[in-house]
């Protein structure tokens, strides 16, 4: 019979059998252009599914067979070549077996100290009273006074807040809401960070991954004892996730988010890793953030500005400056291009904040002096959830640490 029928016969497909043929562990008679597969071919085949089906790989198979044909063996040959042969196999197998005994008990070992681990009490996070004095209205200026709240040791998970003028702080479940834009986001573009890590490009996550570890190793986070941080836009959380060790246990740090679902996120991880800080979670455009003018000593732009340019062609900086004391300290990490594409993602008009020629001298006109800075290679591949630029244009990120006055 012709291969196909062979294939179909014997439910195998053309590709395997050309692949044994290649391997001249069948050998099908050649009449002009076509192979013939005879019974000899069935018998080979047979005792390749069998040897297959003992563990056997194709490589040791084609030893076995050559051994056993070239050596054309004898009954008594035969015996004690597949004597040798299947007990060596054996022995193998038993040694595989031991091993994988062994890394099942050290899984099974490792799922039971997860499961006993005791990771401390979960956190609750909220608005300590001792914070309320950061806060005033954006509107008139003035502080909030309680309007109702649940407090317990000293922290409101839930309540009222107004102003003067009659502008409400809400918190809910421990998240501040200021304006109605928790509204405007219902569900989360994923469902958790791993999916957000398996669509995303890698040479992308590299660079998150080599941005987070400059800070680390650039900022001297001592700096911020006592302080107040305010993070303009912490998404996901990448940035509150892998600095929060490093961040004095005495500073206050404040999550700043329009959108209360990647709060809502970030808080149920935060609270369930224990980590003690203190943690204030913001939904609240940038525009309008609730805080008193110079009060805060870092400004941590982890991507914020770089996002907030995707809407607006102001430099989120200038915005959110007058939050800032006169020492303040600055990290922040934006994208920036290199070259922009005629039919870029990034409005004409805001091109410019995307730039380092522009980006650079704005934040010294804030009073900022460098300490240092670093641009990253340039990223190639766009992906799902980072599709801010387009093929052909060379996008890379530029981190700065600086302080202003003489903060450093
Ligand atoms: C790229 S993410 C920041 C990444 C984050 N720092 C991290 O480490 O994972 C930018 C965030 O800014 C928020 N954002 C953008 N425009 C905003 C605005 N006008 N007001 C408040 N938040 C805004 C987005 O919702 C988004 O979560």
């Amino acid at each position: 019979m012709r291969i196909g029928e062979f294939a179909k016969k014997n439910d195998v497909s053309i590709d395997t059998l050309r692949h044994y043929m290649d391997l001249e562990l069948i050998v099908p008679h050649k009449k002009g252009s076509y192979y013939y597969f005879g019974e000899g071919v069935q018998k080979s085949f047979d005792k390749i599914n069998e040897l297959k089906g003992m563990g056997f790989t194709l490589k040791e198979i084609r030893n076995i067979f050559l051994y056993s044909t070239l050596g054309n063996l004898r009954h008594e040959e035969k015996r004690n070549f597949y004597n040798s042969v299947y007990k060596e196999k054996l022995l193998n197998i038993e040694k595989e077996i031991e091993s994988l005994n062994n890394s099942r008990e050290s899984i099974l070992h490792k799922l039971d100290e997860i499961r006993n681990k005791d990771f401390g009490d979960e956190k609750t996070y909220g608005l300590d009273i001792s914070n309320l004095e950061l806060f005033s209205c954006s509107d008139c200026g003035a502080s909030f006074k309680i309007e109702s709240a649940n407090i317990e040791n000293n922290l409101i998970t839930n309540g009222r807040l107004s102003c003067g003028c009659g502008k409400n702080l809400i918190i809910e479940d421990g998240i501040l809401i200021y304006g109605d834009n928790e509204k405007a986001f219902v569900d989360l573009d994923f469902e958790n960070v791993g999916e957000y890590i398996e669509k995303t490009d890698d040479e992308f996550l590299g660079n998150l991954y080599k941005n987070i570890k400059w800070i680390r190793e650039n900022v001297d986070f001592s700096e911020l004892n006592n302080g107040l941080i305010v993070e303009l836009g912490t998404g996901f959380g990448f940035s509150i996730r892998n600095l929060l060790d490093k961040i004095p246990e005495n500073s206050t740090y404040i999550a700043v988010d329009h959108n209360i679902n990647k709060l809502k996120y970030i808080k149920s991880v935060l609270e369930k890793s224990c980590v003690e800080r203190n943690i204030i979670f913001l939904c609240c455009d940038f525009k309008e953030i609730p805080l008193k003018k110079k009060s805060v000593d870092c400004i941590l732009d982890f991507v914020g500005s770089t996002s907030y340019g995707f809407e607006s062609s102001d430099f989120l900086m200038n915005i959110v400056d007058k939050y800032s004391k006169d020492q303040a300290i600055l990290i922040g990490s934006y994208f920036l291009f290199a070259n922009f594409m005629p039919d870029g993602n990034i409005a004409k008009e805001s091109r410019h904040i995307f730039t380092f020629d522009w980006i650079s001298p704005e934040i010294e006109k804030l009073g900022y002096i460098k300490k240092s800075d670093y641009k990253s290679g340039y990223i190639n591949n766009s992906c799902e959830f980072e599709s801010f630029f387009v093929k052909g244009e060379k996008i890379y990120s530029y981190l700065y640490y600086g302080g202003k006055g003489k903060s450093l």
